[in-house]
């Protein structure tokens, strides 16, 4: 029994903000910008949009390819780290909306690589035979934890949601194997630190903008591309595949160097590997299945096409999931 994607969604919401936008609004540059990470506009939500808002569209589509109905989704996982509040979740959210009334929903928090363990976590429940309809989204508002004056992060993220159904199927097609790790040490180089139970709403957490997020960029750029490299090579090495086996690398989409760096450790070729953050910048758990429906929507990957998705991300987490569509 295999766990396939049947059908796969996306939704950016419309407001584009470019780079010559947030010249007007820290002191960045287009170049600088582009230079070092590649990505050349995002997608900000409307102030009053929720990740739920935005992974209802997104959830539409994915069932619509799929040709399945919200009733026949038994199980819906979403991986954000942007939840519409801390609870409900954003998965029971979502189940409303969409009216999956036969669904369990639940939440995962991965960061940027909350997709890839929502995945990883769907592929067992249906492999075990307790699920046969999965929905699996990534949605983000990372506007909305954003410090619009911190010209270091505020340059790099976007808000949109992806999302696939994942069917149990007994063909050949579907989830060959999932990889994902964490390392918790390192949980302070990437984090939003306030507003939790470790450090609690008061006016200086707010006035100080604790609640945004912070990254210490430079001291992760090296880890991303190591921990993306020992990910994809799991995927590798685990299923004796040989690269030109792989039909497309579908990368978390933080910056167009770490993207290089992976394929040039895994001595793959660039073009093997899909990239759409010039238009998105890194919506986080979002960015891979955006990825994907973009991919498949312009018709560059379908039936029988071997996918490695690869992602990493705060906590650390990181992991690889190799498929055939
Ligand atoms: N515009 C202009 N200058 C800037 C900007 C900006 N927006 N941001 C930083 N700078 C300056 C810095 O202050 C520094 O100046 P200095 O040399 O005078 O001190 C200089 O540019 C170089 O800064 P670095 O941080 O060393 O630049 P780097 O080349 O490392 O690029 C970046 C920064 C893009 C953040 C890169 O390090 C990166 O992509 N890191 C990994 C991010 C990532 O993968 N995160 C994990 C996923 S996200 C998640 O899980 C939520």
């Amino acid at each position: 029994m295999k766990a396939l994607i049947k059908g796969t969604g996306s939704y950016l919401p419309e407001k584009v903000l470019t780079n010559h936008d947030l010249e007007k609004m820290v002191h960045t540059s287009d170049k600088w910008i582009m230079e070092r990470t590649g990505i050349k506009e995002r997608r900000i939500a409307p102030d009053d949009a929720s990740a739920s808002d935005l992974a209802v569209p997104a959830a539409e589509r994915a069932m619509e390819s799929a040709g399945i109905d919200a009733r026949d989704i038994d199980l819906i996982i979403v991986g954000t780290s942007t939840p519409d509040m801390f609870f409900p979740s954003t998965a029971c959210f979502v189940q409303a909306k969409i009216k999956a009334k036969n669904a369990v929903a639940f939440d995962l928090l991965g960061a940027c690589s909350g997709f890839i363990f929502a995945l990883a976590t769907a592929k067992s429940f249906i492999e075990s035979g307790q699920y046969k309809n999965a929905l699996i989204i990534g949605a983000e508002v990372y506007s909305s934890i954003i410090n619009w004056e911190d010209r270091t992060t505020c340059v790099l993220f976007g808000d949109g949601a992806g999302a696939v159904v994942l069917s149990r199927s007994e063909g050949d097609a579907g989830i060959i194997s999932t990889h994902i790790f964490s390392d918790g040490t390192k949980s302070d180089y990437l984090m939003t630190p306030g507003g939790g139970s470790a450090l609690r709403f008061t006016p200086e957490m707010i006035s100080e903008k604790k609640y945004s997020l912070t990254m210490l960029g430079n001291k992760i750029f090296k880890v991303a591309i190591k921990s993306m490299v020992e990910a994809a090579q799991a995927a590798i090495d685990h299923n004796g595949i040989k690269p030109s086996d792989i039909k497309m690398v579908i990368p978390h989409q933080a910056n167009a160097r770490i993207i290089r760096g992976v394929a040039k450790y895994l001595d793959l070729d660039e073009s093997l590997f899909f990239e759409n953050l010039e238009k998105y910048g890194n919506t986080a758990a979002a960015s891979i299945p955006i990825a994907l429906d973009e991919a498949v929507r312009e018709g560059r990957v379908g039936p029988g096409d071997l996918l490695l998705l690869v992602a990493f991300g705060g906590g650390f987490t990181w992991g690889s999931v190799l498929l055939r569509l």
